[in-house]
This record gives C-alpha cells, sequence and structure tokens, in this order.
C-alpha cells in the first residue's frame, strides 16, 4: 500500500491547516500564532483540535486522556477515529464547503505516530481508517525539538500529566521519530519546522511557509 494518505489538494473550497508534534514541542503557543497569521486572509477561521472539536469528541477525548483509562492500541485507535468522525463529519467538512479555513490542533498524521509508530498498530490499518474518512490537510506542521527541550518544556508546565504525557522516553522517541518520517514520506504536504528556538522564531518559520505554500501575507505577525 502506498505510504502517503491521499490526496494533497483537496476538491473543497476552504483550506484545511493542521499542527502536529509530539509532547512539549510548544504546539499550544503555536497554534494560537498560527490563527493571528491567518486573520489576515480575512476569510473565517475555526479553530479546533484532536480529540475532540464537537461535544461527543470531547466526551471521548475526556475517556482517552484519562491516566485511570487502560485502552489497548486498537482499542485507542478505534476511539481516537470515532472522535475523528464526528469531527470530521459534523465540524471540518461543513466548514471547508463553506470556504472557511480549518485550524486543528492534531490530526490523524497523530493517529499514525502515537497508535502506528509509538504503540505498533499497523501503519496501512490506520491508512484504511484514513482514507474511509476522506478528509486530508492542505498544509500540515509538525514541530520538532530534541528531547531535552521537550522535557524542560513539560516539566516546566506543571500540573497533573495526561494518559499520553506518562509514556516513557523510549515510546516518546518512537512518536518523534514517527513524526520526522511522516514528514519526509508527504513532503509535499507537511513541514518540519525546527521548534528548539523561542517561540517567535518558530512563528516566523511557520509564517514563511504559510506566505510560500499558501500566499498568505507574513506582516500579519503582531
Ligand atoms: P494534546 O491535545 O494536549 O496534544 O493531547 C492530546 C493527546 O492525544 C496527545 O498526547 C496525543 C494523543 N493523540 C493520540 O494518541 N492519537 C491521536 O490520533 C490524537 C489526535 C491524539
Amino acid at each position: 500500500m502506498s505510504r502517503t494518505a491521499g490526496p494533497h489538494a483537496p476538491a473543497q473550497p476552504g483550506i484545511f491547516i493542521t499542527l502536529e508534534g509530539g509532547e512539549g514541542v510548544g504546539k499550544s503557543t503555536q497554534i494560537k500564532a498560527l490563527r493571528d497569521l491567518l486573520a489576515a486572509s480575512g476569510r473565517e477561521i475555526i479553530l479546533t483540535r484532536e480529540p475532540g472539536g464537537t461535544p461527543s469528541a470531547e466526551a471521548l477525548r475526556g475517556l482517552l486522556l484519562n491516566p485511570a483509562s487502560a485502552f489497548t492500541p486498537l482499542a485507542d485507535l478505534f476511539l481516537h477515529f470515532a472522535a475523528r468522525a464526528d469531527h470530521v463529519e459534523r465540524l471540518i467538512k461543513p466548514a471547508l464547503a463553506r470556504g472557511a479555513i480549518v485550524l486543528c490542533d492534531r490530526f490523524y498524521d497523530s493517529t499514525m505516530a502515537y497508535q502506528g509508530y509509538g504503540m505498533g498498530v499497523d501503519r496501512d490499518d490506520i491508512l484504511r481508517l484514513i482514507r474511509m474518512l476522506g478528509c486530508y490537510p492542505t498544509l500540515t506542521f509538525i514541530l520538532h525539538a530534541p528531547p531535552d527541550v521537550t522535557a524542560a518544556r513539560l516539566a516546566a508546565r506543571g500540573g497533573g500529566a495526561d494518559r499520553y504525557e506518562r509514556m516513557d522516553h523510549a515510546m516518546q522517541a518512537r512518536i518523534a521519530a514517527g513524526f520526522r518520517a511522516i514528514a519526509a514520506d508527504e513532503a509535499v504536504r507537511c513541514a518540519l519546522i525546527d521548534a528548539s528556538g523561542p517561540p517567535d522564531a518558530v512563528t516566523a518559520s511557520i509564517a514563511a511557509i504559510l506566505h510560500d505554500r499558501l500566499g498568505i501575507p507574513q506582516a500579519a505577525h503582531p
């Protein structure tokens, strides 16, 4: 089976942008910066996340992230796809059909990295589920940073770690390698961003790619 999930230029009027990466790469900061950058386009912007994004998918998120849950890797896979199906059908596809820019914090590349590369679920099976949904990002930013940087950020964040943040170092390393492999396999859709520097520098890299690939002006960054 081909290693790429689907078409890079979906036949829809909207633009679907996803942000991906392992734990502690600084996604939460950059998703807000991305939203500010996209505001310059003057188009409707939908900011959403996975797992979650609709009431039912958010309920599944609660189960998935709860440290008391003990799902097997396949059960984990199906729960993520159950949440995703609801999110895609109720929110993402309708928004793209009316021409919105949908900005999503994580999408199916997280499933490939966490459940596939990290937990060992068959990656061709995951590709089949991705194709069943038939919803492909236009552009995906994959943030990456060395383990010492991400560990320091997670420690600084404090608070109770969720089920995935509690995974051991070997699993985190497989996930990070998985994201790099996805970026290499799908270089037309994905942009691998060095997220080890200060947040402004990371945002500048993202802005440059938004400009080069989608023609979105760079001056919007405050
Ligand atoms: P986050 O929104 O804080 O990044 O937390 C979501 C967690 O869920 C994160 O640790 C990665 C994990 N996850 C998966 O394992 N598979 C998936 O398909 C998605 C969307 C997230």
